[in-house]
């Protein structure tokens, strides 16, 4: 199939990379002229493992980019992936989305209005609506506004007598950061939500190579539904993570080992042993975002989502315990503390939403002299906080701190053994459980 993908940021390079992959001729469209050139010389304009790869073998054969909606008349059938910032109180602003939406809607129209435009004399226009499928995350609710928008775009208040021309339906995503290509590749679920048999076939015939190397569950179902489900799922996994952290609390003021306990529980396959890592919490682009675009737009449809509204509250205060046990240690005012792991997650340099960042504050706030060491995300920190001092490597971080704080669990941090002992009195505060408990050092574990 011929597929465009509007907006080539983390999920839309992703997406139209791995869908050249699977055979399908795919165009991205995005308005940055630097990023439409980056992916046509082959380079990928995002770092995900195994993505320029992707890029490199298909660019200039199945894969390639523009700057001109004009693109999507051509193609079987469009995604949208484009950014849907927060706005202050946490809902979701769908503006850039629906002018993207409408543009789509106004392309798919001039091509009805100029047939000859196609330029092989046949006429481009569709015998069924061209699906319009977004794949950004988005509530339930403000599909009305998108819909809204294709039916600006193309010029009509939908309820025209004529053929429609083109129609909204959803696909979300669930790939995880540092490993959405094989995630693509390698699917728990695919949820398709459509309005009409038309659309469907249409994301059966597009998926239908990944079906059948995976057999991979497909849910169909309506659009708003299919947003209901990627929403529930983030919702679901950041509580679980939260409910784990709050059982963890209340582990190490016992005097236990949460992940002793957490262990046991796993066996239990209705919990299952996965996301049952307690510590200082979740971050990234997604998780925080979602719960409270999610918790907005439920308040805003008249219910306040009671557990959801705790599960961030126990996110929020993981770093401040973290800092509480150091506190119970050391002095930290005019102290250096070495921050070890800026990251979200290892894997990543991507700092949005990290434990780090309130780690800092809260040090800052102490009068701390901060060092920060991560193995990839000192750049992207540095945006962040311009003026902290920052590590080429974890013992130059170490090297006469008073304290080191753990925030992500880069593998590289379970090896500091001399990097430790190199300090004058060792104090480490584990918020991920990577450095291991020994004689020498003064070591507390946040939730063991
Ligand atoms: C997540 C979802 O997993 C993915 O399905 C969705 O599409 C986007 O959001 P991602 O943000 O890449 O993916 O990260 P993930 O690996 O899920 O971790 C999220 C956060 O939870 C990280 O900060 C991680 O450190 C934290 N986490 C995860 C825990 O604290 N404990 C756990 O047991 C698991």
């Amino acid at each position: 199939m011929h597929v465009t993908v509007v907006g080539s940021g983390y999920v839309g390079t992703t997406l139209a990379a791995s869908l050249a992959d699977l055979g399908h001729t795919v165009t991205a469209i995005d308005i940055d002229e630097e990023v439409v050139e980056t992916l046509n010389a082959g380079a990928a304009p995002i770092h995900e493992p195994g993505l320029e790869e992707l890029i490199a073998e298909h660019a200039g054969d199945r894969l390639s980019a523009t700057t001109d909606y004009a693109a999507i008349p051509d193609s079987d059938l469009t995604f949208l992936a484009v950014q849907t910032p927060s706005t202050p109180d946490g809902s979701l602003d769908p503006t850039a989305l629906a002018a993207a939406t409408e543009m789509a809607g106004a392309a798919l129209a001039a091509d009805v209005d100029e047939p000859v435009a196609d330029g092989d004399g046949t006429t481009p226009t569709d015998p069924v609506p061209h699906p319009v499928v977004v794949k950004s995350t988005v509530t339930p609710p403000a599909l009305a506004t998108l819909r809204g928008a294709l039916a600006d775009g193309v010029g009509g208040d939908g309820s025209s007598a004529g053929p429609a021309i083109a129609e909204l339906a959803t696909n979300p995503e669930f790939l995880r950061e540092g490993t959405a290509v094989s995630d693509f590749r390698d699917p728990d679920k695919l949820v398709f939500g459509t309005d009409s048999a038309s659309a469907l076939d249409r994301l059966e015939e597009l998926y239908a190579p990944l079906v059948a190397e995976t057999d991979v569950p497909v849910v169909r179902t309506d659009p708003e539904t299919a947003m209901m489900i990627k929403y529930a799922n983030n919702a679901f996994l950041a509580a679980k993570i939260s409910l784990v952290n709050d059982l963890g609390n209340a582990c190490k003021e016992f005097g236990l080992d949460a992940y002793e306990v957490m262990d046991a529980i796993g066996l239990d396959d209705r919990i299952s042993e996965r996301f049952l890592r307690s510590g200082v919490g979740w971050g990234g682009s997604c998780f925080p975002k979602d719960v409270d675009a999610l918790r907005a737009a439920s308040r805003t449809a008249g219910y306040d989502p009671a557990l959801l509204n705790a599960a961030v509250e126990v996110n929020d205060r993981q770093p401040e315990r973290l800092l509480e046990l150091l506190d119970a240690h050391v002095d930290v005012a005019n102290e250096r503390v070495a921050v070890l792991g800026l990251a979200f997650k290892p894997g990543t340099d991507d700092v949005r939403n990290s434990r780090a960042i309130p780690v800092i504050e809260g040090l800052r706030e102490r009068g701390a002299d901060v060092v920060g060491y991560d193995p990839v995300a000192t750049e992207t920190m540095r945006e962040r906080f311009p003026d902290l001092e920052y590590a080429a490597d974890a013992a130059a971080a170490l090297a006469d701190a008073a304290a080191a704080i753990v925030v992500t669990d880069w593998d590289e941090f379970a090896t500091l053994d001399a990097e430790f002992d190199a300090m004058a009195d060792p104090v480490v505060i584990d918020g991920r459980r990577i450095v291991e408990r020994r004689e020498g050092l003064t070591y507390e574990g946040l939730t063991w």
